[in-house]
């Protein structure tokens, strides 16, 4: 497929925040591929399933791309696994699981998107979090690792594919509520924010496309959490 418009692929973009930053960038020009799991996004340009767990599934996607569009301006890896896990629960599977989706996927599918990242000139952003991204928290030290990874190769990558593919990260603190938390929880994890209150998905989509189009960033994590990270260390 040909078009004038900024070409952007989000992972995850069937739900949530990566719905939401797929449905922005939508809205301000870009004709955006959708990936999901097992929520099918609808009303975007296409849409591809792939499991990014899976050792071939960056692979897979990456060629069910390559087959319909001839560059990228925007990688924005968003889709994400999120578990709470004490260490003597944390066995190598569990570890595994974590780190595979969270750092081994976006690193995998930046590497198989390389050439129409490069024949655009085009940008990646990784979807991190304040959690394990810029703090320790308590309780999650698999999850933790895998967005400490992924902050360190946006960092990496920035260096590699520069100056060529610009390579960023948002870390957003609460956003959206995982649907298992009462109002309780809500409550006492809000008074942890300096701004008193949780952002909305709405605020990471506005930071993944400042950062998408920002030509002089390249291996910025940009925290959007109300301060959070400057505040408390525990889980969640
Ligand atoms: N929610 C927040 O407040 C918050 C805070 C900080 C950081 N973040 C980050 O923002 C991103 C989105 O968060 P969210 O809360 O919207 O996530 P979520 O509700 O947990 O959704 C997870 C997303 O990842 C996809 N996914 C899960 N397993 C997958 C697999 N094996 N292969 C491919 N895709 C898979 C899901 O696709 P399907 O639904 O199609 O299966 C879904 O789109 C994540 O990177 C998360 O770490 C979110």
């Amino acid at each position: 497929m040909t078009t004038a418009r900024p070409i952007a692929l989000v992972t995850g973009a069937g739900v949530r925040v990566g719905e939401t930053i797929a449905r922005h960038l939508a809205r301000h020009g870009y004709t955006v591929a959708a990936h999901y799991r097992s929520h099918r996004p609808r009303r975007f340009a296409a849409a591809f399933q792939a499991d990014l767990a899976a050792p071939d599934g960056p692979d897979t996607l990456a060629a069910a791309f390559r087959a319909r569009f001839s560059r990228l301006d925007l990688l924005v890896n968003s889709a994400a696994g999120f578990e709470a896990r004490p260490l003597e629960a944390t066995d190598a599977a569990a570890f595994d699981a974590q780190l595979d989706l969270n750092a081994r996927a976006p690193l995998l599918l930046t590497r198989a998107l390389l050439a129409p990242l490069r024949r655009a000139h085009g940008s990646v952003v990784n979807v991190a979090d304040v959690g394990g991204g810029l703090v320790a928290w308590n309780g999650y030290a698999a999850y933790c690792a895998s967005k400490a990874a992924l902050v360190r190769l946006t960092e990496c990558l920035a260096l590699e594919l520069a100056p060529r593919v610009r390579v960023n990260a948002v870390a957003p603190g609460t956003v959206l509520w995982p649907e298992s938390y009462g109002a309780a929880r809500r409550r006492e994890l809000a008074a942890r924010i300096p701004l008193g209150r949780a952002g909305t998905p709405l605020d990471v989509a506005e930071a993944v496309r400042y950062l998408a189009e920002a030509p002089f960033v390249t291996g910025a994590v940009l925290p959007v959490d109300g301060g959070r990270r400057l505040n408390g260390r525990a889980g969640g």
